[in-house]
């Protein structure tokens, strides 16, 4: 049996996973899972929000599911996902975005799938405060183009790193009957950095047989919510995946259906886009959707693709019928609760 390290996170994190366990069950999958308690809820027992044996964990199994974690904005400690992603080298962050029939959207014809960069760019978290002395001595190299009192974040993006993504985008792009690659960033303006990732990108699509084109980020957003179906697959780097992917979310209804995984060579992590959504945390009323179609991509990854697409297609059909509905999907006053909506799941199994 399959061993997968199980991280249920914070806010609506156990909810939601409470109820994906119950599809899985319910679609026939066994596991054995090592539940592994990590976020804010056990920064004070054990000193770390991801303490060593979440990692010795992954380490072990290779394969996680997660459901979210949060991060104080500003303050206190660093992302727990930024720091698995970068532990486990989880290069690529695969969002697939389809709209589902039956929910009332300006579009009815979205199919992305956005690789971001996963590793690198503004993430890497590399940043200095306002006034201290490393600042300064980078104003100096800067030439007078960077006042000593500025706060600064370095975009590290490497020539290695960008041919990976750009790579995996690509073979996704062939493995999965999929006709064009959309190349995302902002090269207009950071020559060196996006350069990099464009050059590469153009250097990749040439060997390739498959369509490329590349767009700057801004008319990329501009697009996406005017024209969304002229896109198929998008690579991109790390920030912009990050904000395309939830405006994405946006186009098929919210980020409680959008899902994710965080794929490397040695291990990979299936999580929701969606944050720990503090909100709504502990009312029964969370949209599960998210964390159970991101279980169906680990499910394709461990070679179980028929019960995906079972899964999928449940999900595909409770929505279409609208009888049973979480809040973020309906605006009638009797929605239903999470363990409502997964009741109508696992009797579409
Ligand atoms: P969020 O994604 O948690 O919530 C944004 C909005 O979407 C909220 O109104 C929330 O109620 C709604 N929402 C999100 N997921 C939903 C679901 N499954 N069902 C119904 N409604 C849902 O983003 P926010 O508020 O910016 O972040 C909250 C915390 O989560 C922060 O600490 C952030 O750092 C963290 N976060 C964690 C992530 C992860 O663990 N992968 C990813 C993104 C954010």
């Amino acid at each position: 049996m399959t061993t997968i390290t199980l991280i249920e996170g914070d806010g609506i994190g156990p909810e939601i996973c409470d109820a994906t366990l119950r599809v899985l069950t319910a679609v026939g999958f066994e596991a054995d899972w090592d539940v592994q308690p990590a976020g804010a809820a056990v920064l004070e027992a054990e000193g770390s929000p991801l303490p060593q044996r979440v990692l010795d964990s992954i380490a072990a199994t290779g394969l996680a599911l997660k459901g979210p974690v949060t991060t104080p904005v500003g303050t206190g400690f660093r992302s727990i996902n930024v720091c698995l992603r970068q532990t486990f080298d989880l290069y690529a962050n695969i969002r697939p975005c389809r709209s589902f029939p039956g929910l009332a959207l300006p579009f009815s014809d979205v199919d992305v799938v956005i690789f971001r960069e996963n590793t690198e760019d503004l993430y890497a978290g590399i940043e200095f405060a306002a006034g201290s002395a490393d600042v300064a001595h980078l104003a100096e190299l800067a030439g007078g183009k960077l006042p000593s009192e500025a706060a600064v974040s370095l975009k590290p993006i490497t020539e290695a790193g960008s041919r990976r993504i750009v790579t995996a985008a690509f073979d996704y792009a062939r493995d999965n009957g999929r006709h064009k690659v959309t190349a995302v960033h902002k090269a207009n303006i950071m020559k060196e950095t996006d350069g990099l990732f464009l050059r590469v990108a153009r250097e990749v699509a040439a060997e390739r047989d498959i369509a490329f084109d590349e767009l700057i980020v801004d008319a990329a957003c501009m697009k996406l919510v005017t024209a969304p179906s002229s896109f198929d697959v998008i690579v991109t780097e790390n920030l912009y995946g990050d904000i395309l992917s939830d405006l994405c979310a946006g186009l098929i209804g919210g980020l409680g259906l959008a899902a994710g995984a965080n794929i490397g060579e040695a291990a990979a992590v299936f999580e929701a886009v969606h944050g720990s959504a503090p909100d709504i945390a502990g009312k029964g009323i969370a949209n599960p959707t998210a964390l159970i179609l991101s279980a169906a991509l680990m499910l394709r990854h461990v070679g179980e693709a028929g019960k995906a697409a079972r899964i999928e297609s449940a999900v595909a059909r409770v929505i279409a019928e609208g009888r049973v509905l979480t809040a973020d999907l309906t605006d009638n006053a009797s929605a239903a609760s999470t363990r409502e909506y997964t009741d109508a799941l696992v009797a579409a199994l």
